[in-house]
């Protein structure tokens, strides 16, 4: 129960790696909070309760600062106060490629939610974690923010290159505060989000091939890493890119199979 009387605020937790954590903190003891577009969150909120668990849902768009507001008061009204930030929310639109090709309104719409998105939560919960005394950010960036991607998604890759620069300065700036704030960067993972861009054969190999584990992670293995940066056992941690990638960013070439 390594999150007991804590409340834990998840964006996007209504699919993929926020789903899976919104259940895993919950069994770790954790009041949870799941903001989301999609009203799934409802249904994730409830196969929480029926576990025995807490959890409540707000349809949230973390692109809208009214939103975001709100999402956090609901938090602190429901389970009187905030402990983790977890902005996870997110989008890879597959309008996105390269420079050439990619819309102004598919650049807009990717930083909106990407970028402004974790801004607007750490805008309005970073207050709530100082009242409660302390707590711990989780912004998901990404492997791209380290390196270029193989498939071209120019507006992707620099909003999470935005989000890991974000990191580092509000953990530098809230260090003494005890609020600790690390990005969780995941390699290419098996959610919605990358198979419906990756949606060829050809597109996925092109995307193994430089994976040494030669497979795509799953949201499971992310929510540990979550679970880790949320909880006290990272209690040293601040301002990171926690690579949790299949060793994609380790690798020069990958071994043959
Ligand atoms: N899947 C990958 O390979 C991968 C790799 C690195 C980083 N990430 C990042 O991980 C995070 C979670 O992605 P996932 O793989 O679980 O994808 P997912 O598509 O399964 O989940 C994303 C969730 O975000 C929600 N969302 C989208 N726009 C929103 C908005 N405006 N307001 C509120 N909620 C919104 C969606 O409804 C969905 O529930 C994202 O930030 C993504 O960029 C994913």
């Amino acid at each position: 129960m390594r999150l007991k009387h804590k409340t834990a605020l998840i964006t996007g937790g209504s699919s993929g790696i926020g789903k899976a954590s919104a259940l895993l903190f919950s069994k770790e003891g954790a009041n949870v909070v799941i903001a989301d577009i999609s009203e799934y969150g409802q249904t994730v909120a409830a196969e929480i309760a029926k576990k025995g668990g807490n959890a409540v849902f707000i349809k949230t768009d973390v692109s809208r600062a009214s939103d975001c507001k709100k999402m956090v008061e609901f938090a602190e009204s429901t389970y009187g106060k905030l402990d983790i930030l977890f902005n996870n929310a997110g989008i890879m639109h597959s309008d996105d490629g390269d420079a050439i090709e990619t819309d102004e309104a598919i650049w807009e719409t990717t930083m909106n939610i990407n970028v402004k998105g974790v801004f607007l939560g750490c805008k309005f919960g970073i207050p709530a974690l100082r009242r409660a005394g302390g707590g711990s950010v989780i912004n998901t960036a990404s492997f791209v923010a380290l390196m270029g991607a193989a498939t071209p998604q120019v507006a992707y890759t620099s909003s999470k290159g935005a989000v890991l620069a974000l990191t580092r300065e509000l953990a530098v700036i809230h260090a003494r505060e005890g609020i600790r704030v690390n990005a969780l960067c995941p390699g290419p993972l098996r959610t919605e989000l990358l198979m419906k861009f990756l949606n060829t054969d050809e597109k996925k190999e092109r995307r193994l091939v430089h994976i040494p584990m030669g497979r795509f992670g799953e949201a499971d293995e992310m929510a540990k890493a979550a679970l880790f940066l949320a909880s006290e056992d990272s209690s040293y941690m601040t301002g990171t890119e926690f690579l949790v990638d299949g060793g994609i960013t380790a690798a020069y070439v990958t071994p043959l199979s």
